[in-house]
């Protein structure tokens, strides 16, 4: 088995590395002075188990582009069998047709990574499970919620008032995994926006008075939908509230919105590589995920069950 590793996470994919006690395969990835990008694959993977880690994160086309590149690599480099590994997989959200002429860039990109050569992809949290599908090769799609779970239960030790959160209608299945695993009750947020122009309108379903409540998510992007959902949970009793969300994407004003919310705690995994401001801020926190991936990745090779790993 060989890791190569892109540039977008490197710590991950060196935790990822040391769990395996496998190094990272030696590769230079570089850009032209026009900003192509440059791969060379500095040893030989003739007929190896290949595992090429990259989150397709900021910047997403840069990240996606170098993913591609080391898979075509790698596979004009007669590699066995090439997984692609994504911890973050960025284009999710665009996974239909929200409106006439628009594209479904979570197909394109599906299209795009089978076509560069891969012949599995392994991620975590996909934004709708559906895009398992949008693939024509195997895909594992690895769950955060043990590892929020185990950081719940060390966190809230002992307090029997937690209700889980959906910040919104989609997010159920999700959050409801998360309560199911804690034996705790689960809330829903149901946005709506009466009118085009007027504010959203917050309909909480289920009981958050003097609960502590815990937001689970995907993805926190610009931090709106997240911090929207705290104010409203505080608004209607809730005694404190946390989010447990796999990809802390944070971008543009996320991190000044997160820490001025009434958030206790926006804890993330470290599917994408925390910013300094990520880093800084006092009420987001980073869990790791290499110990699963790793996991996995070990299973895959191994031929033996992934699924398993969230019996
Ligand atoms: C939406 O369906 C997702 O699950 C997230 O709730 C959303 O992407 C978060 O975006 P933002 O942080 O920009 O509100």
């Amino acid at each position: 088995m060989k890791i190569v590793a892109g540039n977008s996470n490197l710590p991950l994919a060196e935790a990822m590395s040391t769990e395996l006690d496998i190094p990272l395969a030696k590769a230079t990835i570089r850009r032209f002075s026009d900003m192509e990008i440059f791969v060379e694959i500095q040893e030989n993977v003739r007929g190896e188990d290949v595992f090429v880690i990259q989150s397709t994160s900021y910047p997403a086309n840069d990240n996606l582009m170098e993913l591609l590149v080391v898979i075509d690599a790698l596979r004009r480099g007669s590699a066995r069998r090439i997984t692609a590994v994504l911890p973050y997989f960025g284009y999710a959200r665009q996974d239909r047709k929200p409106s006439p002429r628009t594209p479904i860039s979570a197909k394109l990109v599906a299209n795009m990574i089978t076509a560069a050569g891969a012949d599995r992809v392994l991620t975590m949290d996909l934004h709708a499970g559906q895009i398992q599908g949008f693939f024509d090769i195997p895909l594992d799609n690895l769950f955060a919620a043990p590892v929020f779970t185990r950081d719940i239960q060390d966190r809230l030790q002992g307090e029997n008032d937690i209700t889980v959160v959906s910040p919104d209608v989609g997010g159920v299945i999700r959050a409801r995994a998360v309560a199911k695993r804690l034996d705790a009750d689960l809330a829903i947020i149901d946005k709506r926006r009466e009118r085009a122009g007027v504010s959203e309108v917050m309909n909480i379903i289920g009981d958050v008075e003097n609960r502590r409540c815990i937001l689970i998510d995907d993805i926190v992007d610009s931090g709106g939908t997240l911090c929207n959902a705290a104010v409203a949970l505080k608004e209607a009793g809730a005694l404190q509230v946390y989010a447990y969300i796999t990809h802390g994407v944070l971008s543009g004003g996320a991190v000044a919105r997160v820490t001025s919310s009434p958030l206790e705690k926006l804890v993330v995994t470290d599917s994408i590589q925390a910013t300094d401001a990520v880093k800084e801020a006092h009420n987001i926190e980073q869990l790791p995920i290499a110990p699963l991936m790793a996991d996995a990745i070990d299973r895959i090779s191994n031929e033996t069950s992934v699924s398993s790993l969230f019996d």
